[in-house]
């Protein structure tokens, strides 16, 4: 997508496809996290809602900040609202208002904060997927007739995704459409594109909240995809093959009318990469996700190495260190290694690409017990780690904790890995050979901040490499051991 960039001034004279790729990451997640916190932080991370030129500048699937899901059970909420609390706190909103006696169905809607909006719809359930409708048909009249609109894909702020149409007819017969095909099984309906493509997106916007959505039917749910990716399924198909045994129905040139008793519409994400048990069916952990990696890539260790030792000859605690291609690249990578073997780790070096096997890299992950990487999708791969493991994110200059903690931080706490920050100082960052000392960037983090995503995506994400002082990193990477010898 990197050659649809046309070169303009500043920031995109730097773009490139991996660039691209990864500030939609962070962008997302700004965005969000800024919302979330100016609540109580308002002189933190302030609300900076990037503008239409740049965000369409960076992708063809640009974000918009503007809400433009039609939400008819609530009233209209968007991402630059500050002032809504119950955004922050992303609990479901539930409309059962209309439930039905089980005869005539009924359609449950619900909301949740920044990210999706989804119905289940129980009873004649018909869907004509090149209508992009999902039909209820009551067997007795029932109340009056109602219409939701869902973006299928599960963050309401991407464009360039067609929303379905769920509708509650009020009476049986004519304004449906006959069954063409009857299920059996009950179907999720989802779209692909939006920001997939990106390694993060496609587990945080849509393996995650799809295992949350089937993995209760064992395999027995038929999925029907929007603007379908084949490529995409291709990639993860050890994991879609396993939570359906189906193959997907490409929903846009779906000729048929496809009848079921129980198909949910869109998916729901609970937060980032990751899962609110509490929110899941069968209360599914972010454990579970990564014990169905596990499972799906037949990956042999459940659990890290542990009371490990220093001492020969026992084996070493294996520590993997990411290596980034384009920017946020450790300049000082051989040191680190070097730092990471004084503090007794086995120590290697991956740079996982985009076109590789995603059971390769799998595979290799998962022989690791710690896992040493900046910021960025790259940190994705800690999924495969085994149970116990440590992670070290290492977090650019700049005041991007926040973003950090979200993206990264408490995904890989949620799944059972020992989460360990690193944040870089100004000393450590190549910014400040670059602008000096004077320069707002490195004096006045909290400014760049306040002007907006601008800056912030094109010095401290876009232009900084890392040079780890391994004096002031060696004490997280005795943590990281510690933590594997006494857990
Ligand atoms: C499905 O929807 C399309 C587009 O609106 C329409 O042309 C077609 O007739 C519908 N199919 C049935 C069986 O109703
Ligand atoms: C590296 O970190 C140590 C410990 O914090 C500090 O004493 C030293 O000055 C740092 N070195 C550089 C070059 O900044």
């Amino acid at each position: 997508m990197g050659g649809e960039v046309k070169p303009a001034k500043g920031l995109r004279r730097h773009l490139n496809s991996g660039f691209v790729a990864g500030f939609l990451l962070v962008l997302v997640t700004y965005v969000i996290v800024s919302q979330q916190f100016a609540m109580d932080t308002p002189t933190a991370v302030t609300s900076t809602a990037p503008r239409i030129d740049e965000k369409e500048s960076m992708s063809k699937a640009p974000v918009e900040t503007d809400d433009k899901v039609r939400q008819e059970w609530q009233p209209k909420e968007t991402p630059k609202d500050t002032s809504s609390a119950v955004a922050t706190e992303e609990l479901p909103k539930i409309d059962s208002t209309n439930a039905k006696p089980i005869e005539n169905g009924k359609v449950v809607c619900s909301s949740n904060g920044f990210y999706s909006d989804t119905c289940d719809v129980d009873g004649d359930v018909r869907i004509n997927g090149t209508a992009l409708s999902v039909t209820l048909v009551p067997a007795s009249r029932s109340s009056e007739r109602r219409e939701w609109k869902i973006q299928p894909y599960p963050r309401r702020t991407v464009s360039g995704i067609q929303e379905v149409t769920v509708t509650q007819l009020a009476t049986p017969g004519a304004a449906a459409p006959a069954c063409t095909v009857s299920h059996g099984v009950p179907a999720v309906v989802f779209a692909l594109g939006g920001l997939t493509g990106n390694y993060w997106h496609d587990f945080s916007d849509v393996l995650v909240p799809l295992f949350v959505a089937s993995r209760q039917y064992g395999g027995e749910v038929q999925f029907l995809v929007s603007n379908i990716q084949p490529w995409w399924l291709g990639k993860y198909e050890a994991i879609v093959r396993r939570l359906s045994r189906y193959d997907a129905v490409d929903l846009d040139r779906d000729g048929e009318v496809r009848c079921f008793r129980h198909v949910t519409v869109g998916l729901r994400m609970h937060k980032e990469f990751s899962v609110r048990p509490e929110l899941a069916p069968g209360g599914l952990t972010m454990a579970d996700f990564t014990a169905f990696l596990r499972d799906a890539y037949a990956l042999p260790r459940a659990a890290a190495a542990i009371g490990v030792t220093r001492a020969p000859p026992q084996k070493r605690p294996r520590l993997v260190v990411i290596r980034r291609g384009h920017y946020r690249k450790l300049v000082n990578m051989d040191e680190v290694v070097r730092a990471a073997e004084a503090a007794g780790f086995e120590t290697a070096v991956m740079a996982p690409r985009f076109d590789e096997r995603v059971e390769d890299v799998a595979r290799e992950v998962n022989t690791f017990d710690a896992m040493v990487g900046v910021h960025g999708a790259g940190l994705t791969n800690a999924a495969f780690l085994p149970a116990g493991a440590v992670v070290i994110q290492v977090v650019p200059y700049g005041r991007l904790e926040r973003m950090a903690k979200a993206d990264f931080g408490e995904p890989v706490a949620d799944m059972g890995l020992r989460y360990v920050e690193y944040s870089v100082a100004a000393e450590e960052s190549t910014l400040l050979e670059m602008l000096g000392p004077e320069h707002e960037v490195l004096k006045d983090p909290a400014a760049v901040h306040r002007s907006g995503w601008d800056m912030v995506a094109e010095y401290y994400l876009g232009k900084q490499d890392v040079r780890i002082n391994v004096t002031r990193f060696a004490p997280i990477l005795a943590q990281a051991f510690h933590h594997l010898r006494h857990s």
